[in-house]
């Protein structure tokens, strides 16, 4: 049982926002409530390697100074740890900067693709070396021209990659998605002045953005609802829970988790709902539903629950029916290929589940009692997951690699030990 509250740390995609765009402003600014995750700290370690001049005042809150700009002697190497949005994210900097760096990462990073920024960067004129679109890359910052991209995927990280190219490129470079993904870059920058539009047409959903200095100006991170979610899962399956989680980010391109929660008809509501920085925050009640109906996950859903689909399946497991996942295919491209990795484990638990090329079918409410030793692959999220579904299951689940949770979220043991 699980019971009592907890204030969910840090968002990590508005971390890393804010730690970047902020070394943007040339200026000393106060960033309050970081990501204590190794991924963000990546990013801040990276950019205290060019220049950047950090001064924590607290554990998450810290000065950043990058009046003096970002310099580099020659080719410098860069660490970008297991941190897609690090990579993705500043390739676009480095693109149209005067720096010549080389980004690389580990075992889980160097297997991810990075032709979905390498190509619509080159077509702005960015000189780019890769190991064949994959790390490490090579980036020899130039001048940029903008563009205007469709790009194929709903990809936050590919559209913030290139939003903050076009920020330091010659003319306008607008991106075009299929569906819109999660929006945080384009609140920060406009937050911070950047002369940026959005919009939705026949073409898909846009942003465009022109060469623009912003503005500095404090920034506040909210907690993180793809953390909340593990919580809101536990809560939901363990018999007698009932937890309020505080502080969630609630921007709407993030919450398909709750819509899900409704449709599985989950005991859950949303209370104190408010702006910090200019996102939507909530405190969100969960209690331990007994009847969990099955649900679909699948189309326009998909980017505002990308991340919560590891632990989205263990709610699958509680469901009376059958639950499917599809249309997820970029699913294989995360920290480990998460269609393969939930199969292969959920297998070994003796959970029914049927792989699809783009998502699973998993039939919930059986039996799947079997003890099992479960690989993380350098996945948190796959880590969370089976942490929180070794709760419910009477056998023992032994998690190997459970240290790599601490690359988005090291408090989850003692949150989870708080309401335990
Ligand atoms: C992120 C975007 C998503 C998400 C990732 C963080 C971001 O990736 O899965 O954890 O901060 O922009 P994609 O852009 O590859 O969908």
């Amino acid at each position: 049982m699980l019971k009592g509250e907890i204030i969910i740390p840090p968002d990590k995609s508005i971390s890393h926002r804010g730690l970047i765009f902020g070394a943007l402003t040339k200026s000393r600014i106060e960033i309050k409530n970081l990501s204590q995750g190794l991924d963000c700290i990546n990013t801040l370690n990276i950019l205290k390697k060019l220049g950047v001049k950090i001064q924590f005042l607290s554990e998450r809150n810290l000065i950043l100074d990058s009046s003096k700009g970002f310099f580099a002697d020659k080719k410098i190497n860069l660490d970008c740890g297991n941190s897609g949005t690090t990579t993705r994210l500043l390739a676009g900097v480095f693109a149209s900067s005067n720096l010549d760096v080389i980004l690389n990462g580990d075992n889980s990073l160097i297997k991810r693709p990075m032709g979905r920024i390498i190509k619509p960067l080159e077509l702005m004129g960015a000189k780019i070396e890769s190991n064949d679109n994959k790390l490490p890359l090579r980036i020899i910052g130039t001048d940029l021209k903008g563009i205007a991209y469709k790009s194929p995927i709903a990809s936050a990280q590919v559209k913030s990659c290139l939003l903050l190219a076009g920020l330091n490129a010659k003319g306008a470079t607008k991106v075009i998605e299929p569906i819109l993904s999660r929006n945080h870059s384009e609140i920060l920058f406009k937050y911070l002045g950047a002369k940026i539009e959005t919009g939705k047409d026949e073409q898909g959903f846009w942003t465009k953005i022109e060469k623009s200095e912003l503005t500095p100006k404090p920034i506040e991170i909210p907690g993180d609802i793809s953390s909340a979610a593990f919580f809101m899962v536990a809560a939901a399956i363990i018999p007698n829970s009932s937890v309020l989680i505080k502080n969630v980010g609630v921007n709407p391109t993030r919450d398909g988790i709750i819509d899900i929660f409704k449709q599985a008809q989950i005991d859950f509501e949303l209370k104190n709902k408010r702006l910090v920085s200019n996102e939507p925050v909530a405190d969100i009640l969960v209690n331990y539903t007994e009847d969990i109906k099955p649900f679909t996950i699948k189309g326009e859903i998909i980017p505002r629950l990308i991340d919560e689909i590891p632990i989205l399946s263990v709610l699958m497991t509680q469901a009376q029916g059958s639950s499917v996942v599809s249309d997820a295919s970029d699913l294989r491209n995360k920290e480990s290929d998460r269609i393969k990795t939930i199969v292969e484990s959920f297998r070994d638990l003796g959970v029914l589940i049927e792989e699809k090329e783009d998502g699973f079918i998993i039939e919930g409410k059986k039996q799947f009692k079997k003890s099992a030793k479960l690989k993380t692959h350098l996945d948190h999220r796959l880590a969370m997951s089976y942490k929180i579904l070794s709760l419910i299951n009477p056998e023992p689940i032994e998690i190997e690699g459970f240290d790599c949770v601490n690359t988005s979220f090291p408090e989850f043991l003692e949150l989870l030990n708080k309401l335990g």
